[in-house]
């Protein structure tokens, strides 16, 4: 077997070594266009757990790479003069130069015929090769050479970095960021070995054109950057290993590949898949595909086929997961100007918990005092004298004092018969109440018959709703200390459809009612057609609004929502996949604004002034060419301007055609974009289920409030059970049930010590 190895950098060298020490009869060559010793960039780093997996494939490279480790355990984080620094990251640096070395000394040393100096520019170097590993990086010539046939992504990012080193050896893994007239520049630096660190300075593209660093050369752009950090560098000058390129500054741009092989042709490393430098993840990728790929290879007989297919099902996942928090990082680095509003401490805990991966009891386990002085701040911040878990802090809304800040999501329960909400609804939304969530949601709750989604909806029209809804009030602030907020929508285009556990939204079997819309465009071609509002008929259900709203006031709801999501009425207004009007109310997001605003005037007009009123938005649409997360700025900017005291950020069900990214949290970055750009309070909501999540969120600043739905219908009690779980004992339990709160806690508390369920 003949294998030629294109690229020579970590990937290729760790394979080839791999491969020849296991199937010494196979003739490997790798093909590296550098001399040795050549390299570009200067440290990579690796978290500590990333190298048991190197150890077990190869313990003697492992401890020639071990050897050459620089280890640190802290994050620093310096911004606008302060320094926050967090303990037990555990990471370890290593000069590429040097890691470099050690996988050509081990490749060598197997029998691979390394040859470097040589380019490949086309086939004809591969020769009679049986297989040919593309391990030549991210602009992969080989893979590049297939056109379009391994389905490559490349998505070009907003940020220019440059790769730099310094003589200033930072203790910690160091980040800081400095605000100019052009826009912040952020710093990446961390010790490689005894003498030098890296040092990578990052800043948007926008940025980097405005400070002229386009023209500035390698020369100015390090007498640049060494002006902006001179506070960190001690007197340490930067300086470049890349004197011969052209533009010192780069693009990250994230690859994927929709298949990793091509007859006898397989990716490997960069040449199949990056992950933004700011999470570390690259070289540690690229190690471990070549482990994998090495060890399907020589068990494969001829059968190559099957070994590349083997190869990507094992690495696929793991990449996915890495490119996933590589994308949050990334992202929030692009981003630094809407974090650069938060305060110095909630900025740094933002940085640290950005990708999603490491969670707040996460943090605490790595460095408790770090953990324990963010919620001291955090309580302070809301007036308590001591730390408690950041979902137990305060938060006000006009004169809504809400105890917590866990929320019961609306949640239809299709169980009303013509829109009255009966003991079904006292005892669902009394549990709620009681568990502990300091505001609960009614559903959304129709302003009209026909405004209900379906015959089980309930309604907010006729004087026995108004009775029905003042009972469950009544229980809720007698026995709770919950707060209650009202719901109120329109079902417009997706009306008339079955109860949600039947089909949900396809039409009734009988009994359908004329739904109404911004335009004649159904839901699906099951759905019925809208009939197109005239003006006459969005003044009546504005009044329809207004009358509900008054109805709940007099009920005595602590505040009320406008829902402008999902696809109900005034949410298909706002989305052109709904809406293709051609007069006022249609065409422009400001047109299409125009309804749903005058609705939420008139409500606001009427609800008390001291109550807070919310909205609820769907923050994409999930289709190419609705509504984005850039539009849901824009609306959320236009409701606040109206008199919105929180934005209720959920997102999708506008569309059949939606394809939405699901995961943990996954609509909390769109209620974080809102809250931290236009500095107003959001809601997030979307699969958060663990009070980790919710602690994270509100530590972070994503959000204000956190909303949970489904797991409140598994666990009523979620808020008093995550209180236990958090060993946090201020919570209210219902007086009665004390006796089962004091069995709850110790029980929990033994399973705790003794590991059992
Ligand atoms: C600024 C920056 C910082 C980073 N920091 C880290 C970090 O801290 N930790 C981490 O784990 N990762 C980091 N990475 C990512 C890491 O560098 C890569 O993920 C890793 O090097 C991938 O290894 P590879 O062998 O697949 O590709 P590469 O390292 O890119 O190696 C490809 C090799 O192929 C050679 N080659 C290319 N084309 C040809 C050709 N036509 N003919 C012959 N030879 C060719 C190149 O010269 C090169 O030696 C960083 C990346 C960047 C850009
Ligand atoms: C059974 C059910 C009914 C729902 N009804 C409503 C509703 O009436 N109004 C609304 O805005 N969202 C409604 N939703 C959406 C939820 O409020 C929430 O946004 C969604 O379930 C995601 O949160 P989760 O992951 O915590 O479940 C409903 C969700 C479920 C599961």
């Amino acid at each position: 077997m003949r294998v030629v190895c294109v690229g020579g950098g970590p990937a290729g060298l760790f394979f080839s070594a791999l491969l020849k020490r296991a199937r010494p009869e196979f003739e490997v060559v790798v093909i590296e266009r550098n001399q040795p010793g050549d390299t570009f960039g200067w440290g990579v780093v690796f978290s500590d757990q990333t190298l048991d997996r190197i150890a077990a494939a190869d313990p003697r490279t492992h401890a020639a790479i071990e050897s050459a480790f620089v280890h640190w355990d802290a994050v620093e984080v310096n911004i606008k003069g302060r320094t926050f620094r967090a303990g037990g990251q555990g990471f370890a640096g290593i000069a590429r130069k040097r890691l470099i070395e050690i996988l050509t000394a081990a490749a060598v040393e197997a029998g691979v015929d390394v040859r470097f100096g040589t380019e490949v520019t086309g086939p004809a170097a591969f020769g009679n090769a049986d297989i040919v590993v593309a391990a030549d990086g991210a602009n992969s010539t080989v893979r590049r050479a297939h056109g379009d046939l391994f389905g490559t992504t490349v998505d070009t990012r907003k940020c220019r970095y440059i790769w730099l080193g310094t003589r200033r050896l930072f203790e910690a893994f160091t980040f800081a960021f400095e605000e100019t007239e052009f826009g912040w520049f952020a710093l990446h630096a961390y010790r490689f070995d005894a003498r030098m660190a890296t040092a990578i300075v990052e800043c948007r593209e926008e940025t980097w054109r405005a400070a002229g660093l386009e023209s500035a050369g390698i020369v100015g752009s390090i007498a640049f950057c060494e002006q902006i950090f001179a506070r960190y560098l001690e007197g340490n000058a930067l300086v470049s290993n890349a004197h011969h390129l052209a533009q010192p500054w780069s693009v990250f741009n994230t690859i994927s590949n929709e298949r990793w092989s091509l007859g006898n042709t397989v990716l490997l490393g960069d040449a199949a898949h990056t992950a933004h430098f700011s999470i570390g993840s690259g070289t540690k990728l690229a190690l471990e595909d070549a482990i994998s790929l090495a060890a399907r290879i020589a068990s494969a007989g001829d059968d190559i086929a099957t070994a590349f297919e083997a190869y990507e099902d094992e690495r696929r996942l793991e990449v996915l997961r890495l490119q996933n928090a590589a994308r949050n990082s990334l992202e929030w680095f692009e981003n630094v100007s809407r974090y650069g509003t938060l305060e110095p401490e909630q900025f740094a805990y933002s940085l640290l918990t950005r990708s999603q991966r490491i969670g707040h009891e996460n943090l605490r386990l790595r460095d408790r005092s770090y953990v324990d002085g963010v919620e001291t701040w955090l309580a302070a911040r809301s007036s308590l004298a001591r730390a408690v878990p950041p979902m137990f802090t305060p938060f006000r809304l006009r004169g809504l004092e809400l105890r917590n800040r866990v929320v019961l999501s609306p949640m239809a329960m299709y169980s009303c018969a013509d829109g009255v909400p009966d003991d079904f609804y006292l005892v669902h939304l009394g549990a709620r109440a009681q568990g502990g969530a300091g505001l609960i949601f009614t559903e959304m709750t129709a302003v009209s018959p026909e405004a209900r989604i379906t015959p089980g909806c309930a309604g907010m029209y006729a004087p026995g709703h108004e009775t029905a809804w003042q009972r469950i009030v009544a229980f809720v602030h007698a026995r709770s200390d919950a707060k209650f907020a009202l719901q109120l929508g329109h079902s417009g285009p997706k009306g008339s459809t079955q109860l949600g556990w039947e089909a949900i939204d396809e039409p009734l079997e009988t009994g359908n009612w004329p739904v109404l819309g911004p335009s004649r465009l159904p839901y699906g071609p099951q759905n019925q057609a809208p009939v197109e509002m005239t003006v006459a008929d969005m003044a009546r259900v504005r009044e329809e609004f207004v009358r509900a709203a008054e109805m709940g006031a007099r009920c005595g709801f602590d505040l009320l929502e406008l829902h402008c999501a999902h696809g109900y009425l005034l949410s298909s207004f706002i989305t052109p996949l709904s809406n293709v009007r051609t007069d006022a109310y249609g065409g422009s997001l400001e047109n299409r604004l125009r309804f749903p605003l005058e609705v939420f005037a008139a409500v606001r007009a009427v609800w008390p002034a001291r109550k807070p009123m919310s909205v609820r938005i769907s923050a994409t649409d999930w289709v190419p060419g609705g509504i984005a997360p850039e539009d849901a700025v824009e609306i959320a900017r236009a409701f606040h301007a109206a008199g919105a005291d929180l934005i209720d950020v959920s997102s999708g069900q506008t569309s059949r055609a939606a394809r939405p990214v699901y995961g943990r949290m996954y609509q909390t970055p769109f209620a974080d974009r809102i809250r931290n750009e236009l500095g107003i309070a959001t809601m997030a909501v979307g699969n958060i289920y663990d009070p980790d999540h919710v602690n994270g969120i509100i530590a972070a600043g994503r959000a204000d409030l956190c909303a949970i739905a489904r797991a409140h219908l598994a666990d009523p009690y979620w808020t008093l059970h995550a209180a236990a779980a958090l060993g946090y004992r201020d919570v209210a339990w219902p007086p009665p049930y004390l006796a089962g709160r004091d069995q709850y806690v110790r029980n929990l508390e033994r399973s705790n010590a003794t590991g059992a369920p």
